[in-house]
C-alpha cells in the first residue's frame, strides 16, 4: 500500500505512522510522498529525516481550490498512491479530491466526534466541561469531520486539568489509534457500509 501524508504542520501523527512502518507493525505499506499546503511545516522536515520525498505546494499559486487539489491529485498520481492520511492538515479537502479516492482518506480528529467538529477541538470540550473526551480516526467525506468512523478512544478530562493537559491525553492516544487504523486498512479489515465500519 502506497501512502501519501498531507500535513500543515508539526507531524507528530506523521511520525507515529513513520515508526510504527518502521518498526514492523504496519507492514506492507510505505509512505511515498508527505505533501504540505505549509512551507515551513515540520512535518516536512520528519519526511526528509526518514528518506520520505516531501513536496510544498503553495496554495496561493492557484486560483481556487479545485485547481490546487488537482495538483495534489497529480502528485498522488506520479506516487501511485493507494491511501491518503490526513496529519494535522488544516484544509477542507474538495469534491474531487474525496471522489477521486472515496473511502481511502482517512483523518485523525482530537474529540469524539460528533461531538466537537472543526477548530481546536481539545479547547472546545475542554470549555464545554465534559467529563470524558478522546480522538477519532475516520474515513472523510464532504462534511467536516463526519465521515465514516473507524476507532474511537475515550480519555478522562480530570479536575484539575487545563486544555493543554487534556490536549496532551489525548495526543497519546491518536498516535495509537491512527497506526491500528492504518494497519486494518493496509490488511483489507476494514468494510464500510454507509456510515458503519465493520472490523472484519
Ligand atoms: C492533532 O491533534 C490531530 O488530531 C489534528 O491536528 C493535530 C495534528 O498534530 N487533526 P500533528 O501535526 O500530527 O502533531
Amino acid at each position: 500500500t502506497n501512502i501519501a501524508v498531507l500535513v500543515s504542520g508539526r507531524g507528530s501523527n506523521l511520525q507515529s505512522i513513520i515508526d510504527n512502518i518502521e518498526n514492523g507493525y504496519i507492514e506492507n505499506a510505505n509512505i511515498s510522498v508527505v505533501i504540505s499546503d505549509v512551507e515551513d511545516a515540520y512535518a516536512l522536515e520528519r519526511a526528509r529525516d526518514h528518506g520520505i520525498t516531501d513536496v510544498f505546494i503553495d496554495p496561493s499559486d492557484y486560483s481556487n481550490k479545485q485547481e490546487f487539489e488537482k495538483e495534489i491529485l497529480e502528485v498522488l498520481k506520479d506516487n501511485s498512491t493507494d491511501l491518503v492520511l490526513l496529519a494535522g492538515y488544516m484544509r477542507l479537502v474538495g469534491k474531487d479530491l474525496i471522489s477521486a479516492y472515496r473511502n481511502r482518506i482517512i483523518n485523525i480528529h482530537p474529540a469524539l466526534l460528533p461531538s466537537f467538529k472543526g477548530l481546536h477541538a481539545q479547547q472546545q470540550a475542554f470549555d464545554y466541561g465534559v467529563k470524558v473526551s478522546g480522538c477519532t480516526v475516520h474515513f472523510v467525506d464532504e462534511g467536516m469531520d463526519t465521515g465514516p468512523i473507524i476507532i474511537q478512544k475515550c480519555v478522562p478530562v480530570l479536575d484539575n486539568d487545563t486544555a493543554d493537559d487534556l490536549s496532551a491525553r489525548i495526543l497519546e492516544q491518536e498516535h495509537k489509534i491512527y497506526p491500528e487504523a492504518v494497519k486494518l486498512f493496509v490488511e483489507g479489515k476494514l468494510k464500510v457500509d454507509g456510515r458503519i465500519v465493520v472490523h472484519t
